[in-house]
């Protein structure tokens, strides 16, 4: 009798795990890899992040005299001066690389798809994401005309902004790809 009351109720707890088992699973199919937490729901994702490739670029355009257009309307001129370089933040325009300044002027990124990324996620610095993407083509092609690195009647798209050579590309070396054995290009000291 004894045993097989004992073996009912393990035969319970054995259903009760089993239970928790698969309602654990399908919990895990909702979970994070990681298993902390969930993945992010699109909308608290919020942008996608265009890399410098552009090959994310989205549907859209704009040209430079647009560009001036919404460089004013949208409020770039209280931090970046009227043209893009009287600040009182950062010179959007011409500028080199200095210890001083600690950043890198935009003629001098690599890739021109990434100064529509930062902009469209970044700018205007108190008001993030309001521009739409047209607006991110047209004051992207405004910058790039400034700083005479396409001419003022030049569309910028998904197609054309990838093609654009921007001048310090060559100062930059890809990496190659990285593997589990690729070693790294320092040595970590072990400290004292
Ligand atoms: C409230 C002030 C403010 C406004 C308005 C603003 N910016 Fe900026 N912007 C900044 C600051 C500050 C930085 C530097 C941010 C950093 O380094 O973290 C910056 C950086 C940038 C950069 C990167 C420059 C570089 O070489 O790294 C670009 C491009 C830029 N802004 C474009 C714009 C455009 C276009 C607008 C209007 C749509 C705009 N900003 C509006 C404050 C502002």
């Amino acid at each position: 009798m004894r045993s097989g009351a004992r073996g009912a109720r393990l035969r319970i707890a054995g259903a009760l795990v089993a239970a928790g088992v698969s309602a654990a699973a399908a919990q895990a199919q909702e979970a994070a890899p990681s298993g902390l937490g969930r993945p992010p729901t699109a909308a608290e994702l919020g942008d996608r992040i265009v890399g410098p490739d552009g090959a994310d670029l989205p549907e859209g355009s704009g040209n430079a005299a647009e560009g001036a257009m919404v460089f004013a309307r949208r409020g770039c001129p209280t931090c970046h001066g009227p043209t893009g370089d009287e600040g009182p933040s950062i010179a959007l325009v011409g500028g080199d690389v200095t210890t001083r300044t600690n950043y890198w002027p935009i003629r001098h990124w690599p890739f021109a798809p990434s100064i529509w990324d930062y902009i469209r996620r970044v700018m205007p610095y108190d008001r993030p994401g309001i521009l739409t993407d047209d607006e991110a083509y047209a004051v992207t092609a405004y910058l790039l005309y400034r700083n005479d690195i396409i001419s003022e009647e030049d569309v910028m798209d998904a197609q054309t902004l990838p093609q654009v050579r921007m001048p310090r590309r060559g100062d930059y070396v890809m990496p190659g790809t990285w593997t589990p054995e690729t070693r790294r290009g320092f040595r970590i000291e072990s400290g004292r």
